[in-house]
């Protein structure tokens, strides 16, 4: 019988989905910190974690790469969701998808056309549009709030959380586009074919009361 994969991205995500999936049962074998491998055992021998970048794990459990994945809202938004079934908010990784920019930017002035820069231009796209405003929406991979300090955009589509990144560059929040926290999705063909396995990790990883 394959193992059962879960994607998840290091850092973040990682960090705080390792003690959700010890109260699973599940322990990463070795030092996931210092390893190099991108495929990790872990105490089961039915279940193996895969190492990705955290925007590919929508993508990974999408073509089935992996049958589920560990990954936040706003990769699920960007990624748009094809293929996916989302059981469960994990409540990690919390944060604020916002738009940001330069302090006293007004957003609703009649015929400007922004420039917004940022890793997320699907969900700029459709934010922007569901305001019937104009923009040019640019793609960068990181360090967004660089953007309008360099004169490149005058606004960013970003995630914030204590707002410390936004303080140190002279930035503000301006907008809410959605709360945000990772979630557990779930590839819709492994749900048939490996539903036990997958039942037990939603129910362990599930809220307790
Ligand atoms: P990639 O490598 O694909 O660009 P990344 O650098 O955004 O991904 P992380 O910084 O580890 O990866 O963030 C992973 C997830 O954690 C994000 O998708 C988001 O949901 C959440 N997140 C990002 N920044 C914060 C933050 N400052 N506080 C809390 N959660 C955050
Ligand atoms: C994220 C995000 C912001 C910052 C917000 O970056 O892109 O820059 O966190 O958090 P704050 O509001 O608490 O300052 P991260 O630290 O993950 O670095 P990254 O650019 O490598 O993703």
């Amino acid at each position: 019988m394959k193992p059962l994969r879960i994607a998840l991205s290091k850092g973040r995500i990682f960090n705080e989905t390792i003690p959700l999936l010890a109260k699973a049962g599940i322990t990463p074998v070795g030092d996931p910190d210092s390893s190099r491998s991108l495929i990790i055992k872990s105490n089961q021998p039915g279940v193996e974690l895969l190492i990705v970048r955290s925007s590919d794990v929508a993508t990974y459990v999408q073509y089935g790469g992996a049958d589920v994945g560990i990954v936040g809202k706003d990769s699920l938004l960007e990624h748009g969701g094809e293929g996916l079934l989302e059981p469960l908010d994990l409540n990690i990784a919390r944060c604020r998808l916002m738009v940001c920019g330069h302090p006293g930017t007004q957003l609703d002035e009649p015929q400007h056309r922004f420039r917004v820069a940022t890793k997320y231009p699907a969900i700029a796209r459709a934010h922007f549009a569901s305001k019937a405003r104009q923009v040019e929406v640019i793609k960068l991979y990181g360090s967004m709030e660089l953007a309008p300090l360099a004169g490149l955009s005058d606004l960013i589509v970003d995630v914030v959380d204590s707002g410390a990144t936004l303080e140190a560059n002279g930035l503000v929040p301006l907008e809410l586009i959605a709360e945000i926290s990772s979630r557990l999705i779930v590839n819709r063909a492994s749900l048939k074919t490996r539903q036990q396995p997958i039942a037990n990790l939603i129910d362990k990883l599930g809220p307790k009361d």
